[in-house]
């Protein structure tokens, strides 16, 4: 059987008929399905990227040591991760790439199990799947997943896609269990900036979580959203040493390798606070207006404490809700994209400009 028949459909391709519903509308469509960056990529991002235009040779799969250093002091500054070391640091192509393959290059195989949430951003499993590995889904992945099986256990908090934050107890807790079972701990902290209301997401390599050693611990970080730079392509994971020496040594031979001129434009962007702390005050007056919107309109919303989204639902099923908002001309993601919990969910985004930001409010009043 071939890769893609493993796979399921592409989820995106099922929201077509309703995209072009909401582009039906007289004042155009407000797209909040996918999250993906609108605002312009920071000055100091895209100076670093054209400085480091003249690269002509091979940049190194293990990155620059300025963008090593960059990331560490980042994770030790901005994270309080204490013990970052700019040595146990590995630049990625995006951390799609990293969720797609990790499974894959960590050799495992059928019989083995990854674990992720039951709502959960779709590459998990698609990264099992391609492993020939079992994608196991969980709650609380203490209380309901086989220690014996399980060889990688997916974290994500801030949750895609419903905004739940872990706190440093509870991720203890769990990597507590892991560690006792050898079982390998990766935590997708992509949206760890995005803390909403006072809410401060986490890191799983903080001291809290961890005390000062990162075995059988991975953190990914994605400048995507931070640093509008999703279409770059940069990210970054750090932990375990032996994790990440292994993971350099089988990307080496298979060319997985961030292009120089992004990986000066990921160090420029680690750097500096200042367009982070902007870009995300634009999302917390998206998320404000959007928020009140939804809930005049008749909308629950649940968790959303962090991240990106809106976790919507008007108790009915989200297909429904879909079409709906696509005859208002505002697109949204139907919560089933994310796991069988999501049946009665929409995800809507804030990803988009202020002007349709305003566009969505006003149809929704
Ligand atoms: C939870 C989660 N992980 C990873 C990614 C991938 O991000 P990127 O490949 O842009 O780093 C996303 C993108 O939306 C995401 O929501």
């Amino acid at each position: 059987m071939s890769i893609s028949a493993r796979l399921p459909v592409f989820p995106w391709d099922r929201l077509e008929p309703y995209k072009a519903a909401a582009a039906a509308h007289p004042d155009g469509a407000v797209d909040l399905s996918v999250g993906t960056p609108v605002d312009p990529v920071p000055e100091v991002v895209r100076q670093a990227l054209t400085a480091a235009a003249d690269s002509p040779g091979y940049p190194l799969t293990y990155g620059t040591a300025t963008l090593r250093a960059a990331a560490a002091d980042y994770l030790r500054t901005w994270h309080g991760v204490a013990v970052a070391d700019p040595r146990h640091v590995l630049p990625l192509i995006g951390s799609k790439e990293l969720v797609g393959w990790l499974p894959t290059l960590l050799d495992l195989r059928e019989g083995d199990q990854v674990g992720y949430p039951e709502l959960a951003y779709p590459t998990y499993e698609i990264g099992a799947l391609i492993a020939r590995a079992e994608p196991v889904t969980y709650r609380d992945p203490v209380a309901e997943l086989d220690p014996a099986r399980v060889r990688l256990l997916w974290l994500n908090s801030p949750s895609n896609p419903t905004g739940q934050v872990l706190g440093a107890a509870e991720l203890r807790r769990v990597v507590g269990w892991a560690r006792e079972h050898g079982i390998l701990v990766v935590s997708d902290e992509c949206y760890i900036e995005l803390g909403w209301e006072g809410t401060e997401p986490v890191s799983v390599l903080h001291p809290d979580v961890c005390g000062d050693s990162h075995d059988g611990l991975v953190a990914v970080h994605s400048l995507s959203k931070r640093s509008n730079f999703a279409g770059y392509r940069g990210a970054f994971l750090a932990g375990d040493p032996a994790v990440v020496a292994e993971l350099l040594a089988v990307r080496k031979h298979a060319g997985m390798i961030v292009p120089q001129p992004v990986q000066a434009a990921m160090a420029a962007a680690l750097g500096d606070r200042a367009h982070a702390v902007e870009q995300k005050q634009r999302y917390a007056r998206r998320r404000t207006a959007l928020r009140t919107a939804l809930e005049g309109a008749g909308f629950r919303i649940e968790h959303s404490e962090a991240s990106l989204y809106l976790w919507a639902t008007r108790g009915e099923p989200c297909w429904e809700t879909v079409a709906d908002l696509s005859k208002r001309g505002i697109l949204v993601a139907p919560g089933e994209f994310y796991g069988p919990a999501g049946a009665e969910f929409v995800r809507v985004a804030l990803t988009a400009t202020d002007e349709r930001v305003a566009a969505a409010v006003s149809r929704l009043a």
